[in-house]
């Protein structure tokens, strides 16, 4: 399927395709960047959906295709919880993916969400990330963005009507929690979070959205009116390559041409 303006839309027919779509285009990427630059940086996405791609990027043939000693990972967000919290995307990515590959502890950079000041935190990661990539003064590039979707329109914690919208020149800020009983599953505690100006500045951006209860978002965000206060994803958009939308069936159901 074409994309629209806003993104490129892959339509798969099952999440487990999902998965298997996303693990592919991911270790081309790495391949790319570690032949091309001898480093493949990737900000992972939270939640639920992410997991079956890290669970296939951690098994055959996907792990052997991959240099992991040339990787490096950071979170776009990440929940204001300790790294051992059943809420944390970072425990999450340990879990599914982390634990299971050859990758250098030292390549691992969790976001400090266990620090009781949110706003140093925030600077903190901001900081570590400039002088990871060495880029004291403009935009870090990440080779690769996941990203999700929430039932509210959300990305990242990106929520709508938050404070963090509107960041300026912030590429990493603490954030409120969504609304109770607005984001779907996602736990309302605060945040560290990726900007739009971080994340829009990303070589490749990658949504991962699975499941009838994102169609309604999807169509909103990607085909609905130009209102990203209330559908924060659309700030998602943009650049020299679109954002990719890796969807199933499900969540692809209200989309103009599928009904
Ligand atoms: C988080 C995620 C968030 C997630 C969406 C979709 O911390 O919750 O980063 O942005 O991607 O809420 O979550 P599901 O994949 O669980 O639907």
């Amino acid at each position: 399927m074409n994309g629209d303006r806003r993104g490129t839309v892959v339509v798969l027919g099952s999440p487990a395709e999902l998965a298997q779509e996303a693990a592919q285009r991911i270790t081309h990427l790495a391949q790319a960047a570690i032949d091309a630059m001898g480093v493949f940086r990737i900000a992972l996405s939270g939640g639920t959906t992410p997991r079956a791609t890290h669970e296939a990027l951690a098994s055959e043939p996907f792990r052997s295709q991959i240099n992991w000693s040339k990787v490096e990972v950071f979170w776009s967000d990440d929940r204001a919880v300790p790294p051992d919290d059943p809420e944390s995307n970072y425990r999450m990515a340990v879990e599914t993916l982390l634990s299971n590959v050859p990758i250098p502890e030292q390549s691992i950079y969790r976001m400090p969400t266990d620090r009781p000041d949110l706003a140093a935190a925030a600077a903190e990661y901001e900081a570590t990330i400039r002088r990871v990539f060495g880029e004291p003064s403009g935009i870090p590039v990440f080779d690769v963005m996941i990203l999700g979707l929430g039932d509210d329109g959300h990305t990242a914690s990106l929520f709508p009507h938050s404070r963090q919208l509107h960041s300026g020149e912030r590429l990493v800020v603490d954030g409120d929690p969504p609304l109770p009983g607005t984001a779907g599953p996602s736990p309302s505690v605060p945040r560290l979070t990726f900007t739009p100006r971080l994340i829009n500045a990303a070589r490749e951006r990658i949504f991962l959205v699975e499941g009838a209860q994102k169609a309604e978002p999807v169509r909103n965000v990607l085909y609905g009116p130009w209102q990203p206060e209330v559908w924060p994803a659309q700030f998602i958009t943009g650049g020299a390559t679109l954002p990719l939308w890796l969807i199933d069936e499900a969540a692809a159901s209200l989309l103009p041409d599928r009904r």
